[in-house]
């Protein structure tokens, strides 16, 4: 039978039946009839949504983390038809994203109520965001096992989770891949590492198909080296260290987002991806283009002699990751292959700052 052939479902969805449909429906969301026939009101789209929702099981996403890039990958799916949800730790952080149009669970997995995540039973895909801390590591997979209980007979079979490419630790300037043997050189990078490990074994005990995404130094609108000169943030001792590498790696959230959608629709073999841009470079070239930026669109805007984010403390080479494996199998082209046009991109679609004084 065809997809749009089938009637609307007007019965509950057994999780059984969500999964047979879910092999068959690969198509973007139809109106039914009804809603070609009859004036909208707020009841009827509600109940036309979640018979929608029924009849379209396949797009279901759980953001475990609706951090930065969860965000943006929440509204851009949205916007694409998808039914989203996701998790903040605070009442007060759900407030302000309900407020944005979002549909938000409270769930802190170091005082976890796994209660609230029943909700994951009938989604069919999740993207976990949640970091790994440094004494305990990662705060989901430490109770794996309730976890997975909360998934038992449910609908997922998609599971991407965002890692870093600090596991590789420090390649003295070298070019690494995804083969590259991880040298963690910190014990946050070394829970990461574990984090990663853990997410792909659970993945496949669920028999889901799991990907581990390795992101470079996040960046996009609210989030750059525009908005860090112009807020006059103190960059920690560490993050000057960094400033000092001669190659640090980083992405556009846009290009993030971008990458979760290809790894949705396409047959790939790999596990484990990096997903950077084509340009690693030194922080110090990055705020330097910056600054450089700032100056062309707001002349005297900044104090331009400003070093204070240079430290004279050794960085270290660092890494030149590669990205050949993400561009080649999910045949991904680059939004941003260079911080040069992700910051002028960002530059040009900004209002001109107030900037606090001091
Ligand atoms: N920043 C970078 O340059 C960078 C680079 C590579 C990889 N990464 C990693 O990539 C992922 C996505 O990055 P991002 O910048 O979007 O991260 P982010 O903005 O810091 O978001 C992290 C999310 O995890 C949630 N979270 C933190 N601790 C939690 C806990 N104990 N229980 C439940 N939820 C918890 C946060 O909750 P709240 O919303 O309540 O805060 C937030 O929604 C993160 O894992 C990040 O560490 C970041």
């Amino acid at each position: 039978m065809k997809a749009h052939a089938l009637p609307a479902a007007r019965f509950p969805a057994t999780p059984a039946l969500l999964r047979q449909n879910s092999r068959h429906f690969h198509s973007p969301k139809f109106l039914t009839l009804s809603s070609l026939t009859s004036p909208p009101t707020t009841t009827h789209l509600k109940s036309e949504i979640d018979a929608n929702k029924m009849e379209f099981p396949d797009k279901q996403m759980f953001i475990l983390g609706m951090g930065y890039v969860g965000q943006l990958f929440a509204q851009q799916l949205k916007n694409e038809g998808w039914d989203v949800a996701g998790t903040c730790t605070s009442v007060a952080k759900k407030k302000v994203l309900e407020q944005k149009g979002f549909d938000i669970l409270v769930f802190d997995a170091m005082e976890p109520e796994w209660k609230v995540l029943d909700r994951l039973r009938c989604c069919t895909h999740l993207l976990v965001s949640v970091p790994p801390t440094v004494d305990i590591g990662d705060p989901i997979l430490q109770r794996a096992e309730t976890f997975k209980a909360s998934l038992a007979d449910g609908n997922l079979r998609w599971l991407c989770y965002l890692s870093t490419t600090s596991i590789y630790g420090d390649a003295s300037g070298a070019w690494v891949d995804e083969n590259y043997f991880p040298k963690p050189s910190n014990n946050l990078a070394k829970m990461r590492l574990e984090s990663e490990e853990g997410w792909l074994k659970l993945g496949q005990d669920l028999g889901l198909s799991t990907y581990v995404f390795r992101l470079g130094g996040i960046y996009g609108p609210g989030r750059s080296a525009i908005d860090t000169i112009l807020k006059k943030e103190e960059l920690s001792e560490r993050q000057k260290r960094r400033a000092n590498r001669n190659f640090t790696s980083r992405v556009h959230v846009a290009d993030i987002c971008q990458v979760l959608k290809a790894s949705i629709s396409t047959q790939i073999q790999r596990k484990i991806y990096n997903v950077v841009d084509d340009d690693p470079a030194s922080r110090i070239e990055v705020f330097a283009f910056a600054q450089q930026l700032i100056q062309q669109r707001w002349p005297g805007l900044i104090d331009v002699s400003d070093n204070s984010i240079i430290s004279k403390l050794p960085g270290g080479a660092g890494k030149r990751v590669s990205n050949a494996h993400v561009k080649k199998d999910l045949g991904v082209q680059l939004l941003y292959p260079s911080y040069r046009s992700g910051l002028q991109s960002i530059i040009h679609n900004m209002e001109k700052p107030i900037l606090r004084c001091g």
